[in-house]
């Protein structure tokens, strides 16, 4: 069986293979396979213009909708062969819902074609700075700015020795000396143009200026015999790379850790129609539930009757009664942190009627209250599946630090999150809090109680105040992972 080199092939052909196989997504090598399939079964494609593929579901769905695309690039593609990688890059940007608008250099048409870029990003391709269309509205300013990252690739020797000494004798270099926007390069020539001392210097002034580099790889170049480093990265990289600098990863510094949550109120039943309540919204509970989310951890609420929305990436669990709140507690256990908002009712209705209480002559029935269980307090109690972090609530209309201290005493646990109540602080039902937190363990010396009073904040604020307070103790040895 004969071989082929592809190096061998003359260039239109190299070209087209390169385009014709980044596009279709397959080694040049597959693609030859599938080109002489075609020819064999007589159904062979003309050589231009290759086939587009059509655009990814999500960015035509975008446009269908009229939905603002998640981020935009501007994408500078350099003069060098790996121009056709640059193809390739439109897409990986476009699966991740990046917008992209291309600019070529005169060198770059050498390798792809306007046509084909233009094709592949489904925008116009920007190619002169001296272009009528764009420049009647300053476009090499617009394309600097109306984005929210530059990627250059392949970044040559030259664009990077033009941009590093500030050069605008065209379209790209102009747009690079005019952005204000982060400029990621995937640098791509032959490795002795890599290692020379005045790439070297400008590339010393690129990083200093704030330029991002992505690559440049080793390995096999496409002048015949020569390898090392000076390969440009491979589209998927650089794709991952911009999308690390549009989107940077969100810090999840409770990941690992599992948080158990209680809220809102509880409702105890009288008869089958009526039940004792109290007037917790939920709100403080549910926006805790939601920063613990947000950080990272699994969280596992445990709500009352409230009218909120489960909180996305939650679990959680609906309960009426303080008896079900402890019994779902206590099911979530082990847990690292648990943190009870709830307002849990203090007592329930011993003698619950089993049908409609009747008004009678002989005047109101009487209704005998028993205790509910304190869910707080067994849970700080336990001895073998104690949470490391056990934090409760004081929600007083008096005597707030005094009450909350001894609280904290009584209940067992570690912190609590005092609130003055009182109907003329809105607290109760409202969008707003203001809290003192009480701790045993942060700061505060053997025996005593630290006290932190914060501003008054809203209840979403509160959470990730409280949150952050969660995370800075969670460095500490007594916060460990739970069995
Ligand atoms: O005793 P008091 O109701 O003021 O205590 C408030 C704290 O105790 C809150 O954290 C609340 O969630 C919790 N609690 C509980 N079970 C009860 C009563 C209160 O978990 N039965």
């Amino acid at each position: 069986m004969a071989s082929l080199t592809i190096r061998k092939l003359d260039d239109a052909v190299k070209t087209y293979l390169r385009l014709r196989s980044a596009t279709n997504r397959r080694s040049v090598e597959e693609e030859v396979r599938v080109i002489l399939r075609e020819l064999i079964e007589g159904r062979e494609e003309p050589l231009t213009p290759f086939a587009v593929p059509p655009a990814p579901s999500t960015a035509a769905a975008s446009q269908r909708t009229g939905a603002l695309p998640e981020a935009s690039v501007t994408l500078i593609i350099g003069g060098g062969i790996a121009a056709y990688k640059s193809l390739d890059l439109i897409r990986r940007l476009k699966e991740r819902r990046i917008e992209v608008r291309c600019v070529l250099t005169k060198a770059a048409q050498q390798f792809v074609t306007p046509l084909a870029v233009s094709a592949l990003s489904h925008e116009r391709v920007y190619t002169d700075l001296f272009d009528p269309q764009s420049e009647f509205d300053a476009g090499h300013i617009r394309l600097a700015r109306d984005c929210d990252l530059i990627v250059v690739a392949p970044a040559t020797a030259d664009l990077m020795a033009k941009m590093a000494n500030g050069h605008a004798d065209d379209l790209a270099s102009a747009i690079l000396l005019a952005t204000n926007r982060k400029v990621l390069l995937a640098p791509a020539m032959n490795p002795l143009m890599w290692s020379n001392a005045a790439t070297r210097r400008n590339l010393a002034l690129l990083q200093r200026d704030g330029a991002v580099l992505i690559g440049p790889n080793s390995g096999e170049m496409a002048e015949a015999g020569e390898a090392g480093v000076g390969r440009m990265s491979e589209a998927i990289e650089i794709a991952n790379a911009a999308e690390r600098l549009l989107r940077p990863p969100v810090p999840r510094p409770l990941a690992g850790k599992r948080v158990l949550i209680t809220a809102g109120p509880t409702h105890e039943p009288i008869d089958p129609v009526r039940y004792i309540a109290n007037r917790s919204s939920g709100k403080q509970g549910f926006a805790i539930a939601a920063a613990a989310q947000t950080a990272g951890a699994e969280v596992i609420l445990v709500s009352g009757p409230v009218d909120l929305d489960d909180p996305p990436g939650v679990t959680v669990k609906h309960v009426e009664s303080a008896r079900q709140m402890l019994e779902q507690v206590q099911t979530a256990l082990p847990a690292d942190i648990a943190i009870f908002a709830a307002a849990v009712a203090d007592w329930r209705v011993a003698n619950e009627g089993e049908q409609k209480l009747k008004k009678t002559s002989a005047g109101m029935p009487p209704l005998q209250l028993v205790e509910n269980p304190d869910i707080l307090a067994t849970i700080s109690k336990l001895t073998d599946k104690r949470p490391p972090l056990v934090i409760g609530f004081a929600a007083e209309t008096e005597h707030l630090i005094d009450n909350a201290k001894a609280k904290l005493a009584r209940k067992g646990c570690d912190w609590i999150v005092a609130n003055d109540v009182s109907p003329a602080t809105g607290v109760m039902g409202g969008d707003r809090n203001t809290v003192h937190l009480l701790s045993r363990t942060n700061g505060a010396k053997d025996g005593e109680i630290a006290v932190d009073s914060w501003p008054v904040m809203t209840k979403e604020q509160v959470a990730t105040e409280l949150v952050a307070h969660i995370v800075r103790s969670a460095t500490d040895k007594s916060l460990e992972t739970a069995p």
